[in-house]
């Protein structure tokens, strides 16, 4: 009884404590007459983590890429709805799109270093950006990304001399280091070893201190380790969502049970 208030508590503070920092309503994206996201409505609170999951090809990165208008470059994508940042639409007309790449950053699956040195893979977007480029604001960025300690005598080296575990860290760094609000990652980790997947997973649990975070992942453990919230696709559709405890230990939708059960997908 004692235990069961006391749950209940946290889960009111917690809620209490939350505001939602990207919402997307009623948003529907078509490439040329194939409709990929139908009607999808969710939030995702401040300063934590979000797992989006589901089968492959159900439109989790399509959905993801909405988030920073990386779609803007294809003719025969046709978006309807709303993707709200702060409570401001960022597909309205009269938003920057460089400004909302600076604010919401993303983090690719395969690591893609500029084919230059470490220090450069920091400096080129900050200084793109107007931002003061330095050896400071380099080891920031480094710093709080866990590779400083790997890097700091070979910051003049290529960075595609690191390992794909630390040249995953670097562009994490270099999206940091812009200061963005928001972090996508999609599937930062299903190139990596167990090892270098973990230093990921411990810098996402620091980094969501101050960022708010999307990940797309099919690890279904690394989503109950790193997720507070889940949400569940299906066909371009969200199925279900909701706390991440209660989405792996209580799914209320069956197609979600198979899913994270491994019966499909
Ligand atoms: N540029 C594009 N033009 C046409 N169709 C596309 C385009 N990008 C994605 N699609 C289609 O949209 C659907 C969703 O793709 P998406 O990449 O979002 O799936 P996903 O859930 O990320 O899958 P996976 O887990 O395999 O990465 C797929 O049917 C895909 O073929
Ligand atoms: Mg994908």
């Amino acid at each position: 009884m004692m235990e069961s208030l006391a749950d209940h508590q946290v889960s009111v503070k917690n809620t209490g404590q939350t505001s939602t920092k990207l919402s997307v309503q009623h948003l529907n994206l078509s490439f040329g007459n194939k409709q990929v996201l139908k009607n999808i409505s969710v939030e995702f609170p401040e300063k934590q983590v979000t797992a989006l999951i589901g089968p492959s090809g159900c439109g989790k990165s399509t959905l993801l890429r909405c988030f920073n208008r990386m779609h803007d470059l294809y003719p025969d994508c046709k978006i309807e709805g709303k993707v709200l940042l702060d409570g401001k639409d960022i597909y309205s007309n009269e938003v920057e799109v460089t400004d909302i790449r600076r604010r919401v950053g993303m983090v690719f699956q395969k690591a893609n270093p500029f084919p230059k040195s470490i220090y450069d893979n920091i400096s080129y977007g900050l200084k793109i950006n107007n931002l003061p480029a330095n050896r400071e604001t380099a080891q920031k960025a480094l710093e709080e990304a866990f590779l400083w300690d790997e890097v700091k005598d070979d910051l003049n080296k290529p960075a595609t001399r690191l390992s794909g575990g630390q040249q995953q860290r670097l562009c994490i760094a270099r999206t940091v280091a812009l200061r963005p609000e928001v972090i996508l990652m999609d599937e930062p980790c299903s190139a990596l070893d167990p090892i270098s997947t973990l230093k990921i997973e411990e810098l996402i649990h620091q980094l969501k201190e101050q960022y708010t975070i999307i990940i797309v992942t099919h690890n279904m453990q690394q989503a109950q380790r790193v997720a507070d919230k889940t949400v569940f696709m299906y066909l371009g559709e969200i199925m279900e969502e909701g706390d991440t405890k209660q989405i792996f230990k209580n799914p209320k939708n069956e197609m979600t049970q198979n899913y994270i059960g491994g019966h499909f997908g």
